[in-house]
């Protein structure tokens, strides 16, 4: 399963990249205004950081802007996606991005229906929110198990990135369920690397080596 982080921060961003394990960011209008900073500045930097795909999302409600926006936003990088929401107006515009030739994300995807929709439309990436649905008594792994089968069904080619992540076991599942794609703010990431008995067996291997004679280093 791939990770991806679900943030503007290029401080995050540069972080897990040194770890190895940044497969691509994904953003939103929400975070981006978290930054304070101006987008395209911020917009940059990402681009530059992260070997792979960054979604970057439009504002527009209707087709003909969310295209125009498209087209702008993928101008800024080779590994730009065009974030659209799951809109029939949205679903236009996916078409037409796509058939250009730019990959697009199609997000706010709260049930399986409207996942179908979005891989009919010829989106490459699909971004159901968990964590929204848990956050109002929904299910939230539940519809990602629904997609994945639905997709395997019909051997559609579009990826799942399991979105709205809140905790580590929201990872766990969706990567034991097979999503293709896990989006996850840079705090959960880090709860990932966490056990106890780490810590605790790092802490008792340094007191026994501080009793081995003759140390190289
Ligand atoms: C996905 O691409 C969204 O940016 C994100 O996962 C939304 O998560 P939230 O529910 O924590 O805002």
């Amino acid at each position: 399963m791939k990770f991806f982080l679900d943030t503007a921060d290029i401080n995050e961003i540069k972080t897990a990249n040194s770890w190895g394990i940044l497969d691509g960011v994904t953003t939103n209008p929400t975070l981006v205004s978290k930054t304070g900073r101006p987008f395209k500045e911020v917009v940059k930097e990402i681009l530059e950081e992260v070997d792979g795909p960054v979604s970057l999302e439009t504002v527009s409600l209707d087709a003909e802007g969310m295209v125009k926006e498209g087209r702008l936003l993928a101008e800024l990088g080779e590994n730009v996606v065009v974030k659209i929401p799951m809109t029939p107006e949205g679903m236009k515009a996916v078409q037409v991005l796509e058939s250009e030739g730019i990959p697009t994300n199609v997000t706010l995807v709260f049930s399986p229906m409207q996942a179908l929709i979005a891989a009919k439309a010829g989106a490459s990436y699909v971004s159901p929110f968990v964590g929204r649905l848990d956050d109002i008594s929904g299910e939230g792994m539940k519809l990602i198990r629904e997609i994945k089968e639905i997709f395997y069904n019909y051997e559609m080619d579009t990826e799942i990135i399991v979105a709205s992540i809140r905790h580590p076991m929201h990872v766990l599942e969706a990567a034991l369920i097979g999503a293709d794609i896990c989006t996850m703010p840079f705090a959960v990431l880090e709860k990932l690397f966490k056990h106890p008995l780490t810590d605790k067996g790092i802490e008792l291997f340094l007191k026994d080596w501080e009793k081995v004679p003759e140390k190289p280093f």
